[in-house]
């Protein structure tokens, strides 16, 4: 059983079926609607049904409540429509979508940068370009059905690339992962899916920019960054990394190159459990504090924030209300991982 989904307000209209999801659906047919991790619990994906009737899909009462519900609100990425559906959401530019593609890849290059953080550079099929938007994500394929997401840390080109660039921490007993510090080998195969995603710059604003990031939600951030470099970006940024020890922010060196070779970026590192072994000086805490006490008005920025779920949700909620930052100028992408989307709630 086919439907019809209209967007509003833009009255796009693509055709759903009974058993997939709205925004599935719409990527599908070319349409570009914002989300990140497609299983429930970023929010990304909010619409509002303005008129027909949805199958919410199961999400767990923390990432949509009843009240939610009885406002229309249902998160598209797991939503299937269960009529014809009107439902209001904020459109990106269809021109702007990569549609993502399956492929093969190749383990090129394995650098350990920290005890637990590992830059690993994947080589891509050479007879066709590979185009992402910076700051996008792609999916490793596991033979068990299973997904796992990570951030592109280079800049794409518009000829297509043949090289991405992952930074992956370890988690105790992740499957993934342990495997990667434990048994990955050079030349190894693995099947992916890119690129994802709707965490890039918006450049149709003159706005100041703060970027934020936690551990590896360095790597995106890497990507945005150098590409507004190429671009010859004059808008201000403010970069923050945070970390537990000074090993966490594993190339400080380069974002301090960055900021010391360009007046309109500023870099600043914030450690929230710095040891003597650190010989720190520099600021303290958790690093989304530190951004609110540099802009307790943040009605005039963007802010673009990367890394642990429980630091994403904190600035997403801190920012838009002590801050006066509008909600539609904070974009992200929360790790999630299993822990999170099985019942250990982010918010
Ligand atoms: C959009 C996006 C981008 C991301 N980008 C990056 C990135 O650039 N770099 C990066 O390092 N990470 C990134 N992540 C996180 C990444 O996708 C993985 O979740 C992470 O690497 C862990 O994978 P894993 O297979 O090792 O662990 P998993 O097997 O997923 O396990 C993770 C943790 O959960 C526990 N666990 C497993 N299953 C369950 C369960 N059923 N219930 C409770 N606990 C469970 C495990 O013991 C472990 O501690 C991103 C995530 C998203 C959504
Ligand atoms: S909740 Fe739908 S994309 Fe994250």
């Amino acid at each position: 059983m086919s439907y019809t989904i209209t967007l509003h307000p833009s009255g796009h209209t693509y055709p759903c079926s009974a058993d997939t999801p709205i925004l599935k659906a719409g990527l599908d047919t070319g349409l570009f609607m914002p989300y990140s991790c497609r299983s429930g619990v970023c929010r990304t994906c909010r619409g509002r049904v303005v008129s027909g009737e949805v199958d919410y899909g199961g999400v767990h009462p923390n990432y949509l409540s009843d009240e939610d519900k009885a406002e229309g609100l249902a998160l598209l990425c797991c939503a299937k429509p269960l009529g014809d559906l009107v439902v209001e959401v904020n459109e990106l530019d269809p021109q702007d979508a990569i549609k993502s593609k399956f492929m093969p890849c190749r383990v090129l290059k394995m650098e350990p940068v920290s005890d637990d953080v590992m830059i690993v550079t994947l080589g891509l099929p050479m007879n066709e370009p590979t185009l992402f938007r910076a700051g996008q994500y792609l999916d490793i394929l596991r033979p068990d059905g299973t997904r796992r997401s990570y951030s592109i840390a280079n800049v794409p080109s518009n000829d297509g690339v043949r090289q991405v660039e992952l930074h992956i921490r370890r988690m105790p007993g992740g499957k993934f992962t342990e495997h990667v510090f434990t048994a990955m080998k050079l030349r190894e195969i693995h099947r992916i899916e890119m690129p994802l995603g709707s965490f890039f710059l918006r450049e149709d604003s003159d706005a100041p920019i703060v970027m934020l990031a936690s551990g590896t939600g360095f790597a995106p951030i890497k990507s945005l960054l150098e590409q507004t470099l190429q671009r010859g970006t004059r808008r201000p940024i403010t970069v923050y990394w945070g970390g537990r020890t000074r090993a966490d922010l594993y190339m400080a060196s380069l974002a301090e190159s960055w900021a010391a070779t360009h007046d309109h970026i500023t870099f600043i590192p914030v450690l929230s459990n710095a040891t003597d072994a650190c010989a720190w000086t520099g600021r303290t805490g958790f690093v989304h504090q530190a951004v609110m006490e540099d802009f307790p008005d943040m009605s005039g920025v963007q802010v673009y924030a990367c890394g642990a779920p429980i630091m994403v949700e904190s600035a997403r909620h801190d920012f838009t209300t002590a801050c006066r930052l509008p909600e539609d100028a904070f974009f992200a992408d929360a790790f999630l991982s299993e822990a999170d989307r099985n019942g250990l709630p982010q918010a």
